[in-house]
């Protein structure tokens, strides 16, 4: 699904009732306990694809229904909002496992990538695979997505790095999106990576980028990105790409402070980027820059773990400057081949530090914010999207504590049942 096919108008008549909700989350917390709003005995309903009633099922007032009413029951199981991945990498070709079992092994991230693999080896075959192939890639992992409970994607290019290739991916991510019910936001990677063929010419390539890959691949996109770190590109750097996508109407990311203190998430601050993401090494005084700034922090924790490093992003430090955080799976074929945000609330619980509490809502109402979609998606309130996951369990805890199997019961998208259906009074996983 692109932004442009998410249902607007008037609501009309109820289309989609799920009651005999034990625990509703609503990540509102108008509408409910603590900071996740939670309700308990609720029900949803929803006309158009958007909410106009989330709260408890014997409050619901007298709701004109449709004919063709789809309603269900919730088997006194929990209910969230839909999940919004803030980062992923989904267009690519080939696998890295051998690269990976070498990590296993000992051999370290950069050290792949500064001998011609990494992301140098994923841009080769990104190069080789033909339109189709790429789509097809594409669309099967965003159904992986979905059925793991994600309603809403960021999704970047940036296996490509040449004018045709960057484009080709933005378009495969297109086709991807419109032939998937997961609402896809796309961003402009191609400063990824300094391309091998411009090693001694960086400065080319930026001009290249600028000139000819910006005007040919911002109208496919919501977003610019630059990887601003150790190896990759330089503070200098990636605040003109920055620069030069907001010419082109493009909001800024930045993949920032992953590999060392390298300046990013200063630089997120100063332009004003809706997101810096990674920030495995973050001091106070940037962390402070980015609430100011208004800057969403995306936590990557399963980039994290699977490093092993046994660094994660400082949630403390976060915290205590009251940064908002957002959640994303990172889904790229070197440092985390994983499409499910459960696995990744369960990590940001276990390894990231963060309360089973803000690891959901970074994962829903924070993660919406990072892709510029807050209050429309990633909360189950009247007017916002009705995007939900009924979970084989009975309370959103089992997210991080049922460790390793997929909770996504049913999912909705728009108010439309995408996975799943109904699950049977009393009935659990
Ligand atoms: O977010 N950091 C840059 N990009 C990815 C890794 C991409 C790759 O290794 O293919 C990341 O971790
Ligand atoms: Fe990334």
């Amino acid at each position: 699904m692109t932004a442009a096919q998410v249902p607007a108008g008037p609501p009309g008549p109820v289309d989609f009732l799920l009651s005999g909700i034990g625990q509703l989350v609503t990540c509102d917390p108008a509408l409910g306990e603590g900071p996740l709003g939670v309700v308990e005995r609720a029900a949803v309903a929803a006309a158009g694809g958007r909410v106009v009633y989330a709260g408890p099922e014997r409050a619901m007032p007298d709701l004109e229904m449709a004919g063709d009413v789809h309603a269900f029951g919730a088997g006194g199981n929990a209910v969230v909002p839909g999940f919004v991945d803030a980062h992923t990498h989904l267009v690519f070709a080939g696998e890295r496992a051998d690269e990976f079992a070498a990590r296993l092994r000992g051999v370290g991230y950069e050290e792949a990538l500064a001998a011609g693999g990494g992301i140098n080896r994923t841009v080769r075959d990104t190069r080789a695979a033909t339109d189709a192939e790429l789509r097809r890639a594409t669309l099967d992992r965003l159904g992986l997505a979905v059925a793991y409970g994600t309603t809403t994607l960021e999704a970047k290019s940036g296996y490509g790095l040449t004018v045709t290739d960057e484009r080709r991916s933005l378009e495969a991510l297109a086709w991807a999106a419109e032939h998937s019910p997961v609402e896809v936001v796309p961003t402009f990677l191609g400063a990824h990576l300094i391309p091998e063929e411009f090693a001694d010419d960086r400065d080319g390539y930026l001009e290249l980028l600028e000139h000819e890959m910006l005007p040919a691949c911002a109208p496919l996109a919501t977003f610019v990105d630059a990887f601003c770190d150790r190896g990759a590109l330089t503070v200098a750097e990636s605040r003109r790409v920055l620069q030069a996508g907001a010419r082109h109407g493009l909001r800024g990311k930045l993949h920032a402070n992953e590999l060392g203190s390298t300046g990013g998430a200063a630089l997120a601050a100063e332009l004003g980027c809706v997101s810096a993401d990674h920030l495995l090494f973050l001091d106070d005084a940037e962390a402070k820059a980015l609430a100011c700034a208004g800057t969403v922090a995306v936590l990557l924790p399963g980039t994290s773990f699977l490093l092993r490093t046994g660094r994660a992003a400082p949630v403390e430090v976060l915290r205590e400057a009251g940064v908002i955080l957002a959640l994303g799976t990172d889904c790229n074929p070197g440092t985390c081949y994983c499409e499910s945000m459960q696995l990744v609330i369960a990590l940001a619980c276990v390894h990231g530090g963060l309360t089973p509490e803000e690891a959901v809502l970074a994962a829903t109402d924070g993660a919406a914010r990072a892709v510029g979609r807050g209050g429309q998606v990633g909360r189950l309130s009247p007017g916002a999207a009705c995007d939900l996951v009924l979970l084989a369990g009975r309370s959103y805890l089992d997210l991080a504590y049922h460790l390793g199997v997929n909770l996504a019961g049913a999912v909705v998208k728009g108010g439309t049942v995408v996975k799943g259906g109904t699950v049977a009074a009393g009935e659990r996983a």
